[in-house]
């Protein structure tokens, strides 16, 4: 029946309209529903065919299902279409990589004081070109007190400072023994910072049986006292403020001649030994300075435990220095026990974020 087959066409066409310019697939869900469903138009038409007069019931019928199976199709097209684009969409929206690692959480603590320190001094020495050696905790007795020039006699092996693993085996009481191994691997020209933890049998407010250390050891063809002056001036402004100056005294080191103590001047009173109020700078005892390391020019004794690796005193020269960091972090926030760093008392640990 021409009318029937006209509308059923025109339904066709406005679906097939519809579907093409659907942009979402619930869109094309509510289309399918409304020109697919059971109350749609073509359904009811599909229904109504068997009161039609027998012979219109065959055109009509084939018009019908050939409208539904273009219509099914188009939905079919599009929905496919649109499928792939919205997924296309949302692996663009969601770049989320679930194999990455997630967020680190906040650290839990803090650096202690000691660590902060170390690597402060460590950084001072890095900027001026030195490189960070370490080296063993138990060490032999040679290293520790042989090659840095201490006489078999020398009152630092008795037993009362040093703890002894056996005749020959320490717990290193310095950090020197580490300019010896240092040049055994190491041909001149060195420069070099060397932290880590040293032990002595000493126990009160300013001594802990392990403490820490940084020693220094430059050793080049052209190194004088002037250079080892300039270095420690570098890094007393470095770590107690621009100001400062540098005092070196004459001193008495085994592996050092000469040897030196230097001082700071001191942060509090500015070096002039007085407070504001005109009373005595308790920190440096009035002195306007401040004890702070033990150095001198390496003893050509020294040299000759690492002769075959290219040192010659005669054409080599270098300084070294050695330091507590605990003493250094004492002073500078005014810790007053030593033994306060290794109690774990979280009310000290916090004061130094
Ligand atoms: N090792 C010495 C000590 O523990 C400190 C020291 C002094 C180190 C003079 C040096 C130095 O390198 O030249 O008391």
């Amino acid at each position: 029946m021409p009318d029937a087959a006209g509308r059923l066409d025109e339904l066709r066409r406005e679906a097939e309209a519809a579907v093409r310019s659907a942009s979402s697939t619930a869109e094309l869900e509510d289309l399918r529903v409304r020109y697919l469903g059971r109350k749609s138009e073509l359904t009811g038409v599909l229904r109504g065919i068997g009161e039609l007069p027998p012979e219109e019931r065959g055109p009509v019928g084939q018009a019908a299902n050939a409208a539904r199976s273009a219509m099914e199709s188009a939905l079919a097209e599009r929905i496919a279409a649109l499928d792939a684009s919205e997924l296309d969409e949302r692996l663009a929206a969601d770049r989320i990589d679930v194999t990455l690692p997630g967020d680190p959480p906040p650290h839990p603590g803090r650096l202690h004081l000691i660590t902060q320190t170390r690597r402060e001094i460590e950084d001072v020495f890095v900027g001026l070109g030195f490189s960070v050696v370490e080296g063993p905790e138990i060490e032999f007795d040679y290293y520790n007190f042989t090659a840095l020039n201490f006489l078999p006699d020398h009152p630092a092996r008795a037993m009362q400072d040093t703890f002894y693993v056996s005749d020959d085996v320490l717990l290193r009481t310095h950090t020197s023994p580490l300019q010896v191994r240092t040049m055994e691997v190491q041909p001149p020209p060195v420069y070099a910072i060397m932290p880590g933890r040293v032990y002595r049998r000493d126990s009160d407010a300013t001594h802990t049986p392990m403490f820490n250390q940084v020693e220094g050891l430059a050793v080049d063809e052209d190194i004088t006292l002037g250079d080892l002056q300039g270095v420690l001036l570098e890094f007393a402004r470095a770590i107690f403020g621009q100001e400062r100056e540098i005092r070196l005294r004459s001193s008495y080191f085994p592996f050092t001649e000469p040897s030196v103590e230097a001082d700071v001047s001191c942060f509090q009173c500015g070096g002039s030994g007085a407070l504001p109020d005109g009373s005595r700078d308790p920190l440096c005892k009035g002195s306007g300075w401040l004890e702070i390391l033990g150095a001198g020019m390496v003893d050509p004794n020294v040299y000759g435990f690492v002769a075959d690796n290219g040192y010659d005193p005669e054409r080599v020269q270098g300084f070294a220095f050695g330091m507590g960091i605990e003493r250094i972090a004492m002073l500078r926030h005014g810790v007053p026990d030593l033994r306060m760093f290794f109690d774990n008392d979280l009310r000290f640990l916090e004061q130094f974020p």
